[in-house]
């Protein structure tokens, strides 16, 4: 069910941890797709270690970064737990040298910080011979010969295996959901190779709520969720509804010591920006290693992000989605009392800034992250027609944050609009 923490909350940290940081291959794609032999992914077990991992540390990161939640895998496509599950041998306690619960430590390091608690649990387990039990709903044997994790391949169907897979699913959710105090957030993915018929969808959301009736669900439930999760590109106008966009900091999910393709701290708050203001919020992911440090460069993002959060607070927490791009050719966000609108300014001003369409007068323009006044002058406000003309924000000057400068413009009551034209002399409707 939806909740208000989460209509709130801009930031969080998606945490793709597992035995995939061993290697250098991308979470459970790899063996799907054949870059590397099953046995040898499964091999990266022996390697996953966790020897240095601190989620104590982790959860103050993300604070510092200005997140309110965090979703970490616990257990991705390839089936491996990282909790210490009694419905399967595939979980990081018996099956590598880390042997410890890593979703208790995480849970309770969130917990300890204050930071809601999400769970990414992935629907898909190629590793689970009950899983290949049945085809995909509307796909042949013959045109799932190749389909070896995902179907019986070939093969006839199994639906009382499959019935066993999904008593399996309901089972490890009941662990998560009852033995690490309050779940917020269960963030499913993988629900693309079985219909919501096959997966009972109706019945297996009723089911979380028997677990908990607060938690708040993806949408990667073929639908049955309370909100989209946009993947990598960004939504251009915006969705209607709760929205959160993920995003991986350099071009993997989990830790790869090749991938050395970062995002830089301005492409990131620039991210965050249009997320924020097209009235989504943004899920930003991290790759630790299997010893679980994090890479200077995935901290480095963080903390960046998370200073200009911190110098331009106001303008981030508390607010709600913007004006459109035809009012201010930026982005932009409206305080909880309506009063004040916050401009987010990307490229130094040429000359001055143009505002449109807002009826309720300025009382005063001023720059958020050093308090600079800015002069602000109108033109072509027509007052016996309600037409407010435009508001120019001379701004050419002004002292720029090093990522995204944020305007404050308060104003002298709640904000209203006149988003028509000028008056007079239009062509007639003939
Ligand atoms: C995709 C991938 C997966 C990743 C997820 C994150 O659905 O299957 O590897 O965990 O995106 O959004």
């Amino acid at each position: 069910m939806m909740q208000q923490w989460f209509r709130d909350a801009k930031l969080g940290i998606f945490i793709h941890y597992g035995i995939y940081a061993v290697g250098d291959v991308s979470e459970s794609w790899s063996f799907h797709n054949g870059a590397i032999s099953y046995e040898d992914y499964m091999k990266q077990c022996e390697g996953f270690t966790a020897s240095k991992l601190d989620m104590r540390s982790w959860a103050k990161l993300f604070k510092k970064a200005g997140a309110q939640y965090a979703v970490m895998t616990t257990k991705h496509h390839d089936g491996v737990a990282l909790f210490d599950t009694k419905y399967s041998d595939l979980n990081v306690v018996k099956k590598t040298p880390a042997a410890r619960d890593l979703v208790r430590e995480y849970t309770q390091a969130l917990q300890e910080e204050g930071l809601k608690v999400g769970l990414y649990y992935s629907l898909i387990d190629w590793s689970d011979p009950r899983y290949r039990s049945v085809y995909p709903e509307g796909k042949t044997k013959e045109e799932s010969l190749d389909d070896i994790y995902g179907s019986p391949a070939g093969k006839d169907e199994e639906p009382e295996q499959w019935e066993r897979f999904l008593e399996f699913n309901n089972n490890q959710l009941k662990e998560l959901m009852t033995q690490y105090g309050t779940v917020d957030l269960l963030w499913f993915d993988g629900d693309w190779e079985r219909s919501p018929k096959q997966w009972k969808m109706p019945e297996f959301r009723e089911y979380l709520h028997t677990l908990n009736p607060n938690v708040v669900l993806n949408s990667r439930m073929q639908g049955y969720g309370d909100y989209q999760t946009p993947e990598q590109g960004i939504p251009i106008y915006g969705l209607d509804g709760e929205w959160e966009f993920c995003t991986t900091i350099n071009d993997s999910w989990g830790y790869r010591p090749s991938d050395n393709e970062y995002k830089t701290p301005g492409q990131i708050v620039r991210m965050f920006c249009d997320c924020i203001t097209l009235g989504g919020r943004m899920l930003l992911d991290i790759g630790p290693r299997e010893d679980g440090t994090i890479d200077e460069r995935q901290e480095y993002v963080l903390t960046e992000l998370g200073n200009w959060i911190d110098d331009n607070k106001e303008a981030v927490y508390g607010t709600t989605k913007g004006l459109s791009y035809h009012q201010f050719l930026g982005g932009s966000t409206i305080s909880a009392d309506k009063q004040t609108l916050y401009l987010f300014v990307y490229d130094r001003p040429q000359e001055a800034l143009c505002l449109k369409g807002i009826k309720t007068p300025i009382r005063r323009v001023s720059v958020l992250h050093t308090g600079e006044e800015l002069k602000v002058t109108y033109t072509g406000s027509l007052p016996w027609s309600g037409i407010p003309g435009t508001a120019w924000i001379w701004a050419k000057d002004m002292e720029l944050h090093s990522y995204a400068t944020v305007l404050k413009v308060e104003l002298e009551g709640e904000i209203t609009y006149n988003l028509g034209h000028g008056e007079g002399w239009m062509m007639s409707e003939k």
